[in-house]
């Protein structure tokens, strides 16, 4: 029906019209509001990404929902509401949380993410389920906004959370979008592709953002992009990396410094080896090697080369030999 979907993309828009009030302008919304300013949001960047706040109610939004006049089954279809086996009627879903509207490319609010002001609720952010409106795997969060700066500035900058995306846009980074907390897809894949080749991957820096960073640009290798991967010391994410440092140190020291993809294979086939025990190190050069093998251009083929040789004190002879020997087993 279209007119249910056109319902269901009315109540969305009520919705984040309502949870932003209470969050800016109301008693009900306080602490809501000073946990983002604590957490160095400002007001206009909730103006921006339409940040809002969901009361701690079991009936708000259902009884907002029959007084205009919104259908509950549909509303539930929606994953707005939800119905109780018991006796039928419906609750919230989203209570005493922080709400992140999730915008499709045209900027009509599809679904939520609401996050726990305090650290002992679980799960942390709570979605929206799949429904007719809203496809996790195929959402790519600020791209509505970032459309236009990524095609200008022909380059795209993922990052695993939408915090990323909101603390990097006040940082002045226009170009971020953020998957919603699943790996990178087929469809986020062809979708920038139809802006740009370049990207840059910024996840976290912890152990599951470094493997998922990994994936992705393997992903984004066999789609042939041009990839770069930026990352923050200490484990940290972009927000906690801006929070900690400034605006001005994310976009030089952390965007500014990323290096290339090869580069960061390097070091991730490092995790967990030790490079002073003769058979780990030979692994690891012989996993570089393969590495290095299946790189397209010969310069940078030689230039990895190099800097294996001088690391680890071996002839540029013998490692080309070696390269070309994992070249024509991997064909
Ligand atoms: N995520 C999710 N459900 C969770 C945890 C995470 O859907 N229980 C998704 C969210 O989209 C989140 C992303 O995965 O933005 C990255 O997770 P994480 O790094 O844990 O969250 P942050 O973005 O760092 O959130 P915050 O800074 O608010 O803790
Ligand atoms: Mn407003
Ligand atoms: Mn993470
Ligand atoms: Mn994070
Ligand atoms: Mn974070």
């Amino acid at each position: 029906h279209t007119s249910d979907h056109q319902k269901m993309l009315e109540a969305h828009a009520l919705l984040q019209k309502f949870y932003h009030h209470l969050l800016v302008n109301t008693k009900e919304g306080q602490e809501a509001f000073e946990y983002l300013i604590q957490r160095g949001f400002t007001r206009e960047s909730m103006e921006k990404f339409q940040i809002g706040y969901a009361l701690p109610s079991w009936d708000f939004t259902v009884k907002l929902f029959q007084k205009r006049g919104f259908p509950l089954p549909l509303m539930e279809k929606a994953g707005l509401i939800i119905k109780k086996e018991s006796d039928d009627t419906y609750f919230d879903r989203f209570r005493n949380r922080i709400m992140f509207p999730i915008m499709n490319s045209k900027g009509q609010t599809i679904a939520f993410s609401g996050r726990v002001l305090d650290k002992e609720e679980q799960p942390k952010y709570l979605n929206s389920p799949e429904t007719e409106l809203f496809n996790k795997s195929s959402v790519l969060y600020n791209l509505h906004q970032a459309r236009s700066f990524i095609k200008k500035q022909q380059q795209a900058i993922l990052f695993e959370g939408f915090a990323d995306c909101i603390s990097a846009d006040r940082a002045s980074i226009y170009n971020g979008i953020a998957t919603m907390g699943t790996a990178l897809t087929e469809q986020h894949v062809q979708q920038i592709r139809r802006l740009t080749d370049n990207i840059i991957i910024c996840y976290d820096s912890d152990s599951a953002g470094t493997e998922a960073a990994y994936k992705a640009g393997q992903m984004l290798v066999e789609h042939h992009f041009n990839i770069r991967i930026a990352r923050m010391p200490d484990g940290l994410d972009p927000d906690d990396y801006i929070q900690k440092n400034s605006a001005e140190k994310f976009r030089q020291d952390v965007i500014g410094a990323s290096m290339t993809f090869m580069a960061f294979k390097m070091q991730y086939h490092r995790i967990g080896k030790k490079l002073q025990n003769e058979g780990e190190k030979l692994k690891y050069i012989e996993i570089i090697i393969n590495e290095i093998s299946k790189l397209e251009n010969a310069v940078e083929r030689d230039h990895y080369l190099r800097q294996l040789a001088e690391e680890f004190s071996i002839s540029m002879d013998a490692l080309k030999q070696q390269q070309l020997q994992a070249f024509y087993a991997n064909k």
